[in-house]
């Protein structure tokens, strides 16, 4: 979350005082429904058909892989760098995540992804990380070729896009997280899109167990299947019509101030900016470098946080790097063991051999893997103060 004002507090007593804070509006009294208002306006602000708001990014990449009929004797490729909510949003439909490695941008790299396709490979999900684009023109042709359905995950890219078009809205589907931590941020939030209709009737059904006596679903033609609950509900959605109004501002500073701070920037040898699948694209929460050796980057981190410079290293990043996913690494899949896509007989021939030290490239990205978080409040003077006092840290470290 980046910002929160009094546009957010009037917008909660709005719902309050209304008293309506369901997702399903009451259109007798008088005003727009917020979560569908929210659809709406996301769905114009990213330019996608239809918009489904939810719960969560998970509830959102579990309502994509349902729509798209993902179930067990399936395996979805995921990369290892990334929460561990896109790995086991596959288990919660019964299918299998086969874990690739990514590259030095921190996204999946589409050489793994081409190698670890298999005869029971039916999705991917890149993952478009820290805001940062993945190789999609790569991964998309990659996806094709193999005829594999494309979820993207767009959790922490709210708002970015790749060559001048929305992330979410490339693949088959999308996910958009507005948890805390996120551009956009309701505390817990989430988006389906797609620009195919079935595939929104069946997340819509996936959200609501209970949609079918409900007028929202008359006209809709796919058969209604036992879903759960994914619903948003009004103080969310009002909330993020909020955050939204501030989604253009919010990028064009982070975006500006991560531009002027790389191109003001001095490093050693031993360390170079990463590369980045869509410079324009990105959406400025932080600058990633690539150092020469584990330890340059451990000096570095050390260095940049003695010097007052929010740095980071992926590789202590925890839930979000393979090895640290225990209900994968062990292989529980579900509370139970028939419903556990590890012991289902559908699933047998999906591989599932997992090990922490199985994806090496991986981890010596993220070991060599530098993060510069920036912030929306930067001035001129700010970032000036911090890109001299990381230059300094950086050459000292070299
Ligand atoms: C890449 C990625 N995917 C999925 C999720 C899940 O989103 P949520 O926490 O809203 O369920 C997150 C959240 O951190 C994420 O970062």
């Amino acid at each position: 979350m980046y910002t929160m004002g009094n546009e957010e507090v009037e917008a909660v007593r709005r719902v309050a005082e209304r008293k309506q804070t369901f997702r399903y509006g009451s259109p007798a009294a008088g005003h727009g429904n917020e979560v569908v208002l929210f659809e709406q306006e996301w769905a114009d602000h990213i330019q996608v058909p239809h918009v489904l708001a939810t719960t969560s990014g998970t509830a959102s990449l579990i309502c994509a892989l349902a729509a798209l009929g993902i179930g067990p004797g399936d395996e979805v490729i995921v990369p290892g760098y990334t929460y561990i909510a896109t790995a086991l949003a596959v288990t919660n439909v019964g299918a299998v995540p086969v874990i690739v490695d990514i590259d030095e941008s921190c996204t999946m790299d589409p050489d793994a992804l081409e190698t670890a396709i298999g005869s029971r490979t039916r999705a991917v999900i890149p993952v478009h990380m820290q805001g940062m684009p993945c190789d999609l023109e790569r991964i998309l042709a990659i996806a094709k070729s193999h005829r594999l359905l494309v979820v993207e995950d767009s959790c922490q890219a709210v708002g970015g896009s790749y060559r001048g078009r929305h992330l979410g809205t490339w693949g088959d589907a999308g996910a958009f997280s507005f948890n805390h931590y996120k551009i956009l941020s309701a505390g817990e939030s989430g988006a389906f899109v797609t620009s195919n209709q079935a595939y929104y009737e069946r997340a819509f059904i996936q959200h609501d167990g209970g949609c079918n006596l409900w007028p929202e679903v008359v006209g809709m033609t796919t058969d209604i299947f036992g879903g759960g609950n994914f619903r948003s509900n009004e103080f969310a959605a009002a909330i993020l019509r909020e955050q939204l109004k501030r989604l253009p501002g919010i990028l064009e500073q982070l975006r500006a101030g991560k531009r002027a701070f790389v191109s003001e920037l001095q490093l050693p040898e031993s360390i170079r900016i990463a590369p980045m699948h869509d410079p324009d694209g990105d959406c400025g929460v932080q600058t990633l470098l690539t150092a020469a050796s584990s330890g340059v980057c451990r000096r570095a981190i050390e260095a940049l946080k003695a010097s007052g410079v929010p740095a980071v290293t992926p590789a202590d990043s925890g839930r979000h790097i393979y090895k640290n996913w225990q209900p994968v690494m062990n292989r529980r899949g579900a509370h139970h063991p028939a419903m556990d896509p590890f012991r289902m007989a559908e699933n047998r021939e999906c591989r599932s051999h997992y090990s922490p030290d199985m994806l090496p490239q991986t981890l010596d990205i993220l070991e060599r893997s530098i993060m510069i978080m920036h912030s929306v409040d930067w001035n001129d003077a700010e970032r000036t103060r911090l890109v001299d006092a990381a230059s300094a840290a950086l050459a000292a470290t070299a």
